[in-house]
């Protein structure tokens, strides 16, 4: 609705305007959840690989500063909760368990008590300890933290061979970042320094690893929760971050490469969209409004509103379903079916089309129903209940753990490019729940679809209208709000209500 519009507009104003914040998609769910444990447990071949400066280059010499048999399967958790890695922070070391989130930039750590954690980093106890003397405050889309930045010894101890010094936020007080349920008490920013707070001079955790230990600036991910459901007694279902480079045991057929864009989130460019074989077919900057990004902190597949809105449409009509409820859709009801009645059969295929190193090319990823409708248990004994995998957002496409979990992501910084291969974990009942493929032409797109926005004649007409109304409003609620920033509770985002505490059988 406009009123909506216009507040969401202002808001925006707002924000931008007082720089307060700066939102990154962090959106972790939690909740009751049951996960039946399926370990990624393929044979594992001991590789060892050594930096030539620019990319990678294979070993003899088994005693590399790389061992990869040491990093499979050294994360744990789900994308309900997050996958996070075990570290080894100060001296003596202090073992915490760390959230990857390649949407962020800072390396935080809990430092001080809260409900929601079972331990922290108890500053003082570290002798290697030094203070920065500044603070910092990382506000995501879900939650937001403030600590004093700080400098320490870290060791991954199934990481990288060695310990290094790094910047570490040790977060004195948050809200709605440590959530209940979850088994982690810090994140770990993958993404690039322009996004590091307070500002780009704090160099990110993996910049460090690789001047300290002189790894391949590369890393890869694999997230093996896909098509399980999610439990917080269970054993978490698991997966593998490589520092160094690429473990061949963890995909299947060849790796797609796309450009990242640009360097501050892993920013890609999509240029189609396909609901079971029907083509989206909208401008392909529609995909890219503001930005499209690969985000392992976020849990689900978020599409800009006209987007969701498309394919939401599409798959009502292809999945012969009438009866769903907008709930469902928008993620604040699940939809329930008799136990053993699989609804994966009425939905239709999702693919995102990619850019490839080749301009003039694109590769497809796909996902299967089993990835996006997916599984809540425990709910009720006697129906199988799901929740919708995709949500609308209003700062970009997000390509989450939904999409993440089918394959092997590769994040070659070394070449500006990340690489997409079927993961080895994504299969249920012998059936791969991803698909990939390509090349296709990219003829029949724009040759940039991350050209910002529309410049559509009308599109500037109803900005400018828009505009010209919020400046009125802004004034008055200027006016009315009083402005310690940190009281303030919005960012102009679209909230997203499908958090489980909030999930009701229809
Ligand atoms: C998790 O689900 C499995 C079956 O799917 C069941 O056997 C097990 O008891 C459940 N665990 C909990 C803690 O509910
Ligand atoms: C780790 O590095 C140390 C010192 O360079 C070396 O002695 C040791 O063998 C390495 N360990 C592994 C598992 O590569
Ligand atoms: C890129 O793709 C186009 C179209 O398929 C092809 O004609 C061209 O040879 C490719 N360029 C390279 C360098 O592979
Ligand atoms: C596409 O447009 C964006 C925004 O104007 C720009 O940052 C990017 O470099 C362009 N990409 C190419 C390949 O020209």
């Amino acid at each position: 609705s406009f009123s909506t519009m216009a507040a969401t507009v202002v808001l925006a104003l707002y924000f931008d305007v007082s720089k307060c914040y700066f939102s990154i998609p962090l959106k972790i769910y939690t909740g009751k959840f049951n996960v039946s444990a399926e370990g990624a447990s393929a044979p594992v071949r001991r590789v060892a690989l050594m930096s030539d400066g620019n990319g990678l280059s294979l070993a003899s010499d088994p005693t590399g500063t790389v061992n990869f048999l040491d990093m499979v399967q050294n994360l744990e958790g789900d994308s309900g909760r997050g996958y996070y890695i075990e570290m080894s922070i100060g001296t003596p070391g202090q073992k915490l368990n760390i959230l990857v989130d390649t949407g962020s930039s800072n390396f935080a750590v809990a430092a001080a008590q809260h409900p929601f954690i079972t331990h922290y980093f108890n500053t003082a106890l570290s002798s290697t300890y030094q203070l920065a003397g500044r603070t910092v405050a990382v506000r995501y889309t879900q939650g937001n933290w403030e600590g004093e930045l700080g400098i320490d010894r870290v060791l991954i101890p199934n990481g990288p061979n060695g310990t290094i010094v790094v910047n570490i936020a040790a977060i004195m007080s948050s809200d709605g970042f440590f959530l209940p349920g979850v088994n982690w008490q810090g994140i770990l920013g993958l993404a690039y320094p322009t996004l590091a707070r307070p500002d780009s001079s704090v160099e990110p955790f993996f910049n460090s690893v690789v001047q300290q230990l002189r790894i391949p600036n590369i890393f890869s991910l694999q997230m093996c929760g896909a098509g399980l459901s999610a439990s917080s007694t269970a054993d978490p279902a698991g997966g593998s971050l490589i520092m160094g480079g690429i473990e061949p045991t963890l995909y299947q057929g060849s790796v797609w490469y796309t450009p990242i864009v640009e360097e501050w989130y892993y920013q890609v460019e999509v240029l189609k969209l396909e609901v079971g074989d029907q083509n989206l077919d909208l401008d392909c900057r529609e995909y890219n409004m503001d930005k499209a990004i690969v985000d392992s902190g976020t849990t689900l597949l978020r599409l800009p509103v006209n987007v969701f809105n498309a394919v939401v449409e599409a798959i009502t009509r292809s999945s012969l379903i009438q009866e769903f409820s907008s709930g469902f859709w928008d993620g604040t009801k699940l939809a329930c079916w008799m136990k053993g009645e699989s609804p994966w059969r009425f939905f239709p295929k999702l693919s995102i089309y990619l850019r490839a190193t080749n301009s003039s090319q694109s590769f497809r990823i796909t996902i299967l129903p089993q990835l996006y409708i997916q599984p809540i248990t425990d709910v009720d004994g006697t129906l199988d209940c799901f929740r919708f995998g995709l949500s609308s957002s209003s700062n970009g496409l997000v390509i989450g753990a939904t999409v993440m979990e089918g394959f092997y992501v590769i994040f070659d910084r070394a070449q500006k490019r990340l690489g997409f291969a079927l993961s080895n974990c994504a299969v249920s009942g012998g059936v791969a729940l991803s698909e990939i493929a390509g090349p296709f032409s990219a003829a029949d797109v724009a040759a940039n679809c991350s050209g910002g926005i529309l410049k559509e004649p009308i599109m500037w007409v109803i900005s400018y209208t828009l505009m010209a109304i919020c400046a009125l409003v802004l004034i008055i609620l200027l006016l009315l709000l009083v402005l310690p920033c940190r009281r303030r509770n919005y960012s102009g985002e679209i909230t997203d209500e499908s958090s489980l505490v909030r999930h009701r059988i229809k």
